[in-house]
């Protein structure tokens, strides 16, 4: 691990609030098999966590979102792999490592809306509501963070640091 990196959100912590998170989206999903679309690159571990900590039956899939360039958001989106999925008719429920400036998120509801989903929400690991730029609420949240650039857990730093089992603060 890089020198100016330091912990936050500890393995135990993470597991067992993705367990509790778990919990209540089966429940509120009882009787229906939400489709989990994990945004790639970040989310791909919270995905398979979610998904092997639901007591119900899941789909998964993974679509891609870019806009960050190092520790900046670009301000442009770019989504692709929703045209391989079915969307229309199912109970999708995206699943995403960070809400920040909320524009990633806004963009992606908007495409995957004109598909025509039976019902859609979004499950975010961690939000820095002080970054928002686009307005956007999830309806399932992990963990509310302060203004701080994070690595691990699936969140990166121009691609490293994603394998990191924890979230750290990063300081590039
Ligand atoms: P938004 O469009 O600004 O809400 O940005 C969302 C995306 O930016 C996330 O999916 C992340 O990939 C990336 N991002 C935002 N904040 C951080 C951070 O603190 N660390 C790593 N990636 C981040
Ligand atoms: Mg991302």
């Amino acid at each position: 691990m890089a020198l100016n990196a330091k912990p936050l959100i500890a393995q135990s912590i993470l597991r067992e609030r993705v367990a509790a998170l778990a919990e209540e989206i089966a429940r509120d999903y009882e009787g229906r098999v939400p489709l989990l679309l994990g945004v790639l690159k970040g989310a791909l571990h919270l995905t398979s966590d979610l998904a092997r900590a639901m007591p119900g039956p899941v789909e998964i899939g993974f679509i891609r979102a870019r806009s960050y360039e190092g520790a900046e958001s670009t301000g442009s989106v770019t989504v692709s792999g929703i045209d391989a999925i079915e969307i229309h008719g199912r109970h999708v429920l995206v699943v995403e490592d960070i809400l920040d400036t909320g524009r990633t998120l806004n963009a992606l509801a908007q495409q995957l809306q004109a598909q025509d989903p039976a019902s859609l929400r979004v499950c975010t690991l961690l939000d820095k509501p002080s970054r928002r730029i686009a307005p956007f609420e999830a309806h399932y949240t992990g963990f509310t963070i302060p203004d701080q650039f994070v690595v691990g857990y699936g969140l990166d730093y121009n691609e490293r640091y994603r394998e990191l089992p924890e979230i750290y603060v990063y300081e590039p």
